[in-house]
């Protein structure tokens, strides 16, 4: 059976144009004008874009005495409601746990999936073990790996064992990806600020300020650049490690950076909430930024040295937030966002003129699409790429509120925010998933993603590396 979107204007990364898109199976079979197709979906008034992709998610994920309240059930039906049609959620394995086994275990969570999805493995412990299962998890198609230079004593590595595995990734012809916060100053204030009896979310702030993302995230980049591997900094939240990024990239580094959602719209102001529990609700890492912070973040997106909006989705019940009640170190942290990015993104970038539509594309979709060698198969309007689209309606309107949501969790970040432009219809690889507010999408639906290895971009780093050694700079 084949599907005509039909009579709405084209929003790709590059260019805007008016064409209709004849689906057959579960692909763009052509554009253009002057087709046909078994099922006309009307796009009248309305733009079409590549699904987003959300490179950032946590879902079910075991974390801080408890796990994610999202999994792959909500997590992806809130994805789809908000024009998301692919999630990468990191797959964590125990100390000491195989690899592989960890695969095997986010692959049973990931059978409630609605939408396609890809994994992240994370690094958290060092062994020769590890560096060899580095090879089976590349070939079963994860080609990306992340470290976390915080939450010391849990899942924190040291800079030798993120240097080993960043020249193994550089082997393998995989990717780093970094959590840049330094985990040991961190620790030292969490310290500092309980003893002098500040227990409260503020707290949680006052102990990540941006200087120690900032320092991180240098020291993650210089490591990459010695280890001869592209860097992707996560949750990128400050001028501080922006400035790190925009250098390094000045510098001829592959480096990217992703900020979310919640740190181009909310500040740290909400810490600082008399009411404990609307402070604890969003305490995640890196914490949300003075609002001169925000600003710096649109330029960087706008300007291309930040390139994709993300959620960090990882949300907490207020039940699971209450275990930090007389200490804000033990506040599970991670907020939602996975329903609200495009549509928060759209109303604050495109409806303020920070982002045009084409920009708004690329940062949802296209840019990840391409960084983590999902192009053009994903974030993409090409004949032969999965027919993964948002209709998407820039007149529409709601008011964010966790009352009609699809996160399992009790409240909303963006609660009472009012948005316009919002999805009118949602397609999965040829199908409507989500339509007049409801997930159409069965559990079981959503695919695993294989990912191939990032050979070009590690055979011209090693070129270059040669190209220069006359000059005395190789490593
Ligand atoms: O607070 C956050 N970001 N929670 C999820 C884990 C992480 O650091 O990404
Ligand atoms: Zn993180
Ligand atoms: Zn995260």
């Amino acid at each position: 059976m084949s599907t005509l979107v039909k009579g709405g204007t084209i929003v790709a990364a590059d260019r805007s144009y008016v064409a209709d898109i004849l689906i057959e199976g579960e692909s763009i079979k052509a554009i253009g004008t002057g087709l046909s197709g078994d099922k006309v979906v009307d796009a009248a008034d309305c733009l079409i874009m590549p699904g987003g992709i959300d490179p950032h998610t946590h879902l079910d994920m075991p974390f801080m005495g408890t796990s994610s309240s999202d999994n792959y059930d909500s997590g992806t039906r809130a994805a789809l409601s908000g024009g998301t049609t692919m999630v990468v959620d990191f797959c964590i394995p125990d100390r000491g746990q195989p690899l592989m086994d960890a695969i095997a275990a986010w692959d049973k969570r990931a059978e409630l999936a609605t939408a396609d999805y890809s994994y992240h493995m994370c690094v958290t412990y060092w062994s020769d073990k590890v560096r060899e299962d580095m090879a089976k998890v590349v070939e079963h198609g994860v080609t990306t790996f992340k470290h976390f230079m915080a939450y010391k004593g849990a899942l924190m590595v040291n800079d030798e064992e993120m240097f080993a595995s960043f020249r193994r990734c550089g082997e393998l012809g995989a990717m780093p990806l970094v959590h840049a916060e330094n985990g040991d100053i961190v620790a030292a204030l969490q310290k500092f600020y309980m003893g002098k009896g500040i227990t409260g979310p503020e707290g949680h702030a006052l102990s990540r300020p941006p200087e120690v993302e900032g320092e991180a995230t240098n020291r993650a980049i210089m490591l990459a650049d010695q280890a001869g591997v592209p860097v992707y900094i996560v949750h990128t939240s400050c001028i501080e490690a922006h400035e790190a990024i925009r250098r390094a990239r000045q510098n001829g580094m592959r480096v990217f950076g992703e900020p979310l959602i919640q740190h181009l719209v909310l500040d740290e102001s909400e810490y600082y909430n008399k009411d404990w529990t609307h402070a604890a609700r969003r305490v995640m890492s890196p914490p949300f930024r003075d609002k001169k912070n925000q600003d710096d973040l649109w330029n960087g997106l706008r300007a291309g040295s930040l390139q994709v909006v993300a959620t960090d989705h990882c949300a907490f019940t207020t039940k699971q937030k209450e275990f930090g009640l007389a200490d804000f170190t033990k506040i599970p942290n991670g907020t939602g966002g996975l329903e609200d990015r495009m549509p928060v993104l759209w109303t604050y970038g495109v409806g303020t003129g920070r982002l045009t539509p084409n920009e708004f594309v690329a940062v949802t979709s296209t840019n990840i699409a391409r960084i983590l060698n999902l192009y053009p198969r994903k974030g993409a309007i090409l004949p032969g790429a999965d027919a993964d689209l948002v209709v998407w309606d820039p007149k529409a309107k709601k008011t964010i509120s966790a009352a009609t949501q699809q996160s399992a969790i009790d409240y909303n970040v963006f609660e009472g925010v009012k948005v316009e432009g919002l999805p009118r219809y949602t397609l999965s690889r040829g199908s409507i998933v989500f339509e007049d507010g409801k997930v159409l999408a069965n559990n079981g639906r959503g695919r695993f993603v294989k990912r191939a290895p990032f050979a070009p971009e590690q055979a011209a780093l090693a070129k270059y590396k040669a190209y220069k050694a006359p000059q005395g700079v190789a490593r």
